[in-house]
């Protein structure tokens, strides 16, 4: 027998395999463990009737209930490696909980619920002795030990090892349905659900290598399974990765257009999740000892996952904005979109890049990390064949925010916590460059890599403005007399830079995030996860003493200058067309506060525009005369001379000199 002929479908376990018994019924012996109990409280009543006093007999109460509940007592420390291992071996405890079976991979284990009988007892088959000091291989039982004084005949009988016969296995709790219970489908609808399963192939393939290495090491004889427990141990882990491929084959379709035949089908794929998180059920009832403690936890893994997965199919079923999506989105998609707390919205199709897993040239590879994201790199073919292949960088979205951003600008103006959407924020920011012609962002969109939804963007060029590692300024022309073009290229991006932040409300603009081309003077805004919230209305100025952990806050505050093309963009941007834009990505109090900042920066746009800072040519540029006789300063010495040192100009240009002159690794994240 081939393993892959094992692993094709629960229908393809061997025919002298298949049909194994359950494993044994562990509460079948409750008569058993209710006779122990009767006899130890009759002999605890005889001891303490011979006691003098109430208080010696409760001090003697706790002291014997020591022996039995063991609360002051350590528990046994069960090493199940050291029982000999043989089919229907006897653990017997008050508590299964307390037993670990992480090393053990020897045959089944038999539990039996002693009620309050306290302590753990194993006994190999037919090996039912027990010393007069109440030692019982391996485990010390206290003394006096109620089972060496007592053992009761029927107990013989039990540990004798009997074979459990198929009919005592019990039946796993089903689990509950959660489109047909309609308690749980109202308590899920509104719950927030951040989990699921989503390399659901690699769960696949993982189940049934391990159902196809179970079957074959029975085969060479290499198992410590017998052959119905392999065999039952292969075909529940094929049936769980069957529910998997199924599941996947599901998601990738597109989502239907009527309501109806959506909630058809999530109710199928429902449905199908039960049946796999009941086998699982079932192991975790009365299998458990076939399974290693890890791949044990992988399966309660796996089965909180199908859990969350069918939560959110049931939210995905119930929102009545599912039909809206008109079968432009994926079940995997609109799935995902849930999970990250995205209302559903047929608009957020155009946001979806054509390129999938499924066009990846190699697998992905590590690219970059910050303080809480990390970034993959995803490698494409070129649009033509001759085209040389394309790099993007994934960065996968988040359900929750863990970040301490909140202290920015109070808790009750901060973003939604459970539901950050920091994809659709960049997004966001990047509508809004394209309102006002800006090119400061990596283009963006979203795709799906490995299950995980994200933003998908191309690679910044040039340099962080600080090294990383050395802490020093690299060598960008901020004012330089060799280069004035790129010179006056970064002054005016810098400062197309604060308006867009300004703009969005872009909490993190720190060194790290943000590139600079130093042959062209270029910039490219990154990580624009920290924007938007929706209590930030006003563009505040700066304030030096907010900080963000040890880091001063980089928030610069209103420009002191404005670009020709920047100035007519924004005069005439339309609220309805941000609006529209902003709708299917933002909260409605989001985009209202980024209305109110527009307001705003409109206004103080048109205060620099009578001052007369609306500047035309960046290298040319010079500064009005004011009525004490100063002016015709260039960009960079009117930027110095009266702009804020959070402006971005200032904040990066002075930093580098200062780093020159005094490096200190200390101010490399602050811009
Ligand atoms: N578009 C990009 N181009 C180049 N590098 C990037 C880009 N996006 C992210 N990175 C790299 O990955 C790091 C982490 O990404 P970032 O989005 O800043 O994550 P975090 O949210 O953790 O700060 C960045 O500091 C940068 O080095
Ligand atoms: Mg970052």
């Amino acid at each position: 027998m081939s393993n892959s002929s094992v692993g094709a479908s629960s229908q393809n376990v061997p025919a002298h395999l298949s049909n194994a018994p359950q494993p044994a019924n562990p509460e079948k012996t409750e008569g058993t463990a209710f006779g122990r109990k009767t006899s130890r409280t009759n002999n605890k009543e005889r001891k303490l009737k011979g006691l003098k006093n109430k208080r010696a007999a409760r001090s003697q109460s706790r002291k014997l209930s020591n022996y039995n509940v063991s609360k002051s007592q350590p528990r046994p420390q069960v090493n199940l490696t050291q029982v000999h291992a043989q089919p229907g071996l006897n653990i017997w405890t008050n508590n299964p909980k307390a037993i670990t079976v992480t090393p053990y991979q020897g045959p089944p284990i038999n539990l039996q619920n002693l009620g309050k009988m306290g302590n753990v007892v194993v006994l190999p088959p037919g090996n039912w002795q027990i010393s007069s000091s109440g030692q019982v291989t391996p485990f010390v039982l206290p003394f006096p030990s109620p089972l060496g004084q007592n053992p009761p005949g029927q107990m013989v009988q039990q540990f004798t090892g009997h074979p459990r016969t198929p009919t005592q296995a019990k039946t796993a709790a089903p689990v509950a349905s959660a489109y047909k219970n309609h308690g749980l489908r109202k308590l899920i609808n509104q719950s927030r659900v951040s989990e699921r399963f989503h390399d659901v192939q690699q769960s696949s393939d993982k189940l049934r290598q391990k159902a196809a290495s179970v079957i074959d090491a029975f085969q060479k004889g290499t198992s410590r399974h017998s052959q119905a427990s392999a065999s039952l141990k292969s075909k529940h882990l094929v049936q769980i990765a069957s529910v998997l491929d199924q599941h996947k084959s599901e998601q990738a379709k597109s989502m239907p257009t009527t309501a109806e035949d959506i909630k058809a089908r999530a109710q199928s794929q429902i449905d199908s999740l039960e049946e796999g998180m009941q086998v699982i059920a079932e192991i975790s009832n009365s299998g458990r000892a076939y399974y290693s403690q890890e791949d044990f936890s992988a399966l309660q893994t796996l089965s909180r996952e199908m859990d969350a997965e069918r939560a959110l199919l049931v939210q995905v079923m119930d929102d009545p904005k599912s039909a809206l999506t008109e079968g432009k989105l994926s079940w995997g998609e609109v799935t995902e979109l849930k999970r990250l707390g995205y209302p559903l919205n047929p608009d957020l199709a155009s946001e979806f890049s054509t390129l999938t897993d499924a066009d990846l040239l190699k697998p992905a590879e590590p690219f970059g990390a910050g303080k809480h994201h990390s970034v993959q790199k995803l490698t494409f073919p070129g649009v033509s064949d001759n085209d040389p292949p394309r790099d993007y960088l994934f960065k996968a979205d988040d359900a929750k925010d863990n970040s301490r951003y909140e202290h920015v600008v109070g808790k009750d103006k901060y973003l939604d916590k459970s539901r950050p959407r920091f994809a659709g924020r960049n997004l966001a920011a990047q509508k809004l460059q394209d309102a006002l012609d800006l090119r400061l962002l990596p283009a963006m969109t979203l795709t799906t890599h490995n299950g995980k939804m994200g933003l998908m963007m191309t690679k910044a060029q040039g340099v962080q403005p600080f090294n990383n590692e050395t802490g020093k300024p690299e060598n960008i022309a901020y004012d330089s007399l060799e280069k004035p073009t790129v010179s006056a290229n970064l002054q005016k991006n810098l400062t197309d830079a604060q308006w867009l932040d300004c703009l969005t409300g872009q909490q993190d603009r720190h060194s790290s995030n943000l590139f600079i081309d130093p042959d062209t003077g270029g910039v490219t805004l990154i990580d624009n996860d920290q924007a938007f919230y929706p209590g930030l209305r006003e563009v505040t100025d700066p304030e030096p003493d907010r900080k963000i952990g040890d880091w001063p806050l980089p928030w610069p505050g209103k420009p002191e200058l404005i670009g020709r093309e920047t100035f007519e963009k924004l005069e005439a941007l339309d609220e309805g067309r941000i609006r529209q834009d902003l709708e299917p990505l933002l909260d409605k109090k989001e985009i209202e506060s980024t209305l109110f900042r527009l307001n705003d920066l409109k206004q103080h746009a048109q205060k620099l525009a009578d001052e007369g800072k609306v500047v035309d040519d960046w290298l040319t540029w010079r500064s009005p005369t004011t009525e004490d006789g100063k002016g015709g300063q260039r960009v960079a010495d009117f930027l110095h001379s009266t702009g804020k040192p959070q402006s971005y100009f200032n904040a990066l240009s002075q930093q580098a000199e200062q780093l020159y002159t005094r490096p200190d690794p200390q101010f490399t994240r602050s811009v």
